[in-house]
């Protein structure tokens, strides 16, 4: 599966259930909705609720959650139920938070990341030091971050 997320230079991705940045990143959400539009986003149940506990449009939307119950959404009690339905990973993005991609570290291929150029004060990290087994396939400079593919060899 894929992975693309946004994170400070430190691994930092949320503050209080939200972004870390106030002004968005330029360019990174079009680009985050050109690369998920019409495919399967899986997420944790905060960011679930960091996105207003309403899907996002014009994707399958699944939310792993041992608690929630939503109409509004795919909910699998458990990775292991999700894995077995999603078993075609390919076209399936993971969006966070850090507890899911921890847990789904091991079935992640491609990541696109973001990276902002400033630090922001985070209670949520990434340790990227999971992308080490990736092979770094290109970046793209931005003025407030830097965008990169990676793939694993
Ligand atoms: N910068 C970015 O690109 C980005 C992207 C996404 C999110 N975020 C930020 O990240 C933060 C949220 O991340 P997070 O790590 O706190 O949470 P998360 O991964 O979004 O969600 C964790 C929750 O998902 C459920 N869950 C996780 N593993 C499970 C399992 N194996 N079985 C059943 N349920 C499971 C649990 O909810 P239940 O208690 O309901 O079972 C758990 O409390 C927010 O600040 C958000 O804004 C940032």
């Amino acid at each position: 599966m894929n992975l693309v997320i946004a994170t400070t230079p430190l691994g930092g991705i949320g503050k209080n259930n939200q972004l870390p940045w106030k002004t968005p990143l330029q360019g990174d959400l079009p680009r985050f909705k050109q690369l998920t539009s019409n495919k399967t986003v899986v997420m944790g149940h905060n960011t679930w609720k960091s996105i207003g506990s309403k899907p996002l449009p014009n994707r399958n939307n699944v939310v792993i959650s041992s608690t929630l119950k939503t109409p509004d959404a795919k909910v699998f009690k458990s990775i292991g139920e999700f894995l077995k339905e999603y078993f075609d990973y390919a076209d399936v993005f993971l969006i966070g938070g850090a507890n899911l991609v921890s847990q789904l570290t091991p079935y992640i291929t491609q990541v696109y990341l973001t990276t902002s150029h400033t630090i922001h004060e985070c209670d949520t990290f990434l340790n990227l030091e999971f992308l080490k087994p990736f092979q770094l396939l290109e970046t793209h400079h931005f003025p407030d971050h830097q965008f990169s593919i990676y793939k694993k060899p």
